[in-house]
């Protein structure tokens, strides 16, 4: 499973990146309006610090103006990703974009049957939000299995972005149930380096080595 930062604050992105294992990132009209930073500049400079698609949302919701959008999105770099909600308009984009060779990256998805329309019009991710479904009393994770079987079953090749992705178990949930990408806020992606048992037990090895007074260099 690919794993995406879920952010647009670029010193984060670098401390994260520096580990090697961002495979890209997603943003978000919250996430951009929380950086303070201008959309064009701050989604230039996360493309040149990451080699792997780089979602930036749409702000119309208007066909016209959502394809003139995306274009001008599409420009900043190779590895940009359209993002666009998942709306009639939003998806009569994603085909036009889809018809450019341009990547796209279907959001705001909450069930099967509009991941299947996302994947219909060639999306090449579509995002749906788990936490927020879990946030009032659903399911979000079923949401994944059921997507996952729908696309295997008619061999979609639409990618399955798990956002909205809370915790370190719904990163665990996600992986299992067969999505092909999971988007994460930095604290997430650090959670998922630490364990109390790895550092306990780090501890007493280190104890124990100092202990044989040997030195391997
Ligand atoms: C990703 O594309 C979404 O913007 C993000 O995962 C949403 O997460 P949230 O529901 O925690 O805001």
């Amino acid at each position: 499973m690919l794993i995406f930062a879920d952010t647009a604050d670029t010193a984060l992105l670098a401390e994260l990146n520096d580990t090697g294992l961002i495979d890209g990132v997603t943003t978000n009209p919250t996430l951009i309006a929380k950086s303070g930073r201008n959309i064009l500049e701050v989604t230039k400079e996360i493309c040149a610090m990451i080699d792997g698609p780089v979602s930036a949302e749409v702000a119309a919701t208007e066909f016209d103006q959502m394809v003139a959008e995306g274009e001008k999105l599409a420009k900043i770099a190779d590895n940009v990703v359209i993002k666009v909600p998942l709306t009639v308009d939003g998806l009569k984009a994603t085909r036009v974009f889809s018809d450019q060779g341009l990547m796209t990256n279907v959001t705001l998805c909450f069930s099967v049957t509009q991941a299947l329309l996302a994947a219909k019009a060639g999306a090449t991710f579509v995002s749906p939000f788990v936490g927020r479904l879990d946030d009032r009393g659903e399911d979000g994770m079923q949401l994944i299995r059921d997507i996952r079987t729908v696309f295997d079953n008619y061999e979609f090749e639409t990618a399955i972005l798990a956002a909205s992705l809370r915790n370190t178990t719904h990163v665990a949930q996600a992986a299992i149930a067969g999505a092909d990408c999971a988007t994460l806020p930095p604290a997430v992606i650090k959670a998922m380096f630490q364990h109390d048992l790895t550092d306990k037990g780090l501890e007493t090895f280190l104890a124990d080595w100092a202990s044989t007074g040997q030195s391997i260099l």
